[in-house]
């Protein structure tokens, strides 16, 4: 009976000296399977006599019952220690922020302020601003509207109520007052554009009574319309994304440049869309001409010395052709299916390199 009870001790040592559930059911198979060392000993109990088969079979019986109590503990023990492993590991930290919201999108009219942006940029302008509350003066007399003058109905002003001294001032009508304040802030030469807000007393599916303008404006000495048609053709297949633009200019008035011109661009129109870039229609885009001496001389700087061209355009209105939106009031909706629908990927910033709209 020796053997049974060294048997006895050699299977407790290898339950266990187990360190994992696999391990363990080695041992469990080595000790109990169909060829299990106490297995292979019970099929010897039947070359016995009966009397020695009875008590061997007890004894055999009793480690059986005795390495399977042992087992079925360290079984236990083992999971336990495998749930703690696995509840360390995979641990959620409830207080952390949920996965970024991927439903941003990129408004229409930042994403086209960018496109200009980056194509103006690239041509040497830099970027000027102004405020959006101006006075009097920067938004229409410095910019040679004489007083009383019908060019300052024509733009449906946003007064603010009067000042203690009488002086009213007024939400930016267009970004040309940028072009005072550039001219007086900076010496020539100058190549700025200002992007922003502008405000007037409209309201349409093509007008909104806040609205978005792109200022232009260069000073140096030799400027001249040639300068100002390149840029301009330039800008508009860059920004259409168009290996070349028709573009023609028509005569205008406007009270700070001389002479001014409206510019068209060459597209087609269907029942419901303008495409640019081909047919025979024309599409006014902006404004433009050479600044006006009187601009110039209400800057400090000599006409005679200084020249240069300005324009003016309107960035929704590119905007709603370049991506065919149809219907400018949307754009100040803040209705999250529209802006879904015609808004851009937050990360994917406008670059000449890599694309403009992608
Ligand atoms: N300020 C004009 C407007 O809002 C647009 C404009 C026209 C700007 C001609 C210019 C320009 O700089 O030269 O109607």
């Amino acid at each position: 009976m020796d053997d049974v009870k060294a048997l006895e001790a050699e299977l407790l040592a290898a339950v266990a000296a187990a360190r994992d559930l696999a391990a363990l059911d080695e041992a469990r198979v080595a000790a109990l399977g169909k060829r299990g060392r106490l297995t292979e000993l019970m099929k010897t109990l039947g070359g016995l006599d009966p009397e020695a088969r009875k008590a061997r079979g007890a004894a055999l019986n009793q480690v059986k019952d005795t390495v399977a109590a042992a087992l079925a503990e360290a079984k236990a023990r083992l999971d336990e220690a495998a749930l703690d492993a696995r509840l360390a590991t995979e641990r959620l930290d409830v207080s952390l922020a949920a996965a970024p919201e991927a439903e941003g999108r990129i408004h229409p009219v930042t994403q086209v302020t960018e496109e200009c942006i980056e194509i103006f940029t690239a041509m040497g302008f830099a970027l000027a601003e102004g405020p959006d509350i101006e006075d009097d003066s920067h938004n229409f007399t410095a910019l040679n509207f004489p007083p009383g003058h019908p060019a300052r109905e024509m733009h449906d002003t946003f007064f603010l109520p009067p000042r203690a001294d009488g002086e009213k001032l007024l939400l930016r009508t267009h970004t040309s007052p940028v072009q005072i304040r550039t001219m007086r802030g900076r010496t020539p030469p100058i190549r700025v554009i200002a992007p922003g807000r502008t405000y007037r007393c409209d309201s349409d599916q093509t007008h909104t009574p806040m609205f978005h303008q792109i200022e232009a404006l260069v000073i140096d000495r030799h400027v001249h319309m040639g300068h100002l048609k390149a840029t301009i053709e330039h800008f508009a297949a860059a920004f259409f994304e168009l290996p070349t633009v028709q573009i023609r200019f028509r005569p205008s008035f406007f009270p700070f440049t001389e002479p001014s011109a409206e510019v068209d661009i060459g597209c087609a129109r269907s029942k419901d869309a303008i495409r640019i870039g081909q047919g025979s229609d024309w599409l006014e885009i902006m404004g433009c001409g050479m600044v006006h001496p009187n601009v110039i001389r209400n800057c400090g700087l000599d006409p005679d010395q200084w020249q240069g061209f300005a324009f003016g355009l309107g960035i929704d209105r590119i905007a709603m052709l370049k991506y065919g939106i149809p219907d400018l009031r949307a754009f100040f909706d803040s209705d999250l299916r529209w802006l879904r629908h015609y808004g851009f990927a937050a990360l994917d910033l406008p670059t000449l390199g890599g694309g403009l709209s992608r």
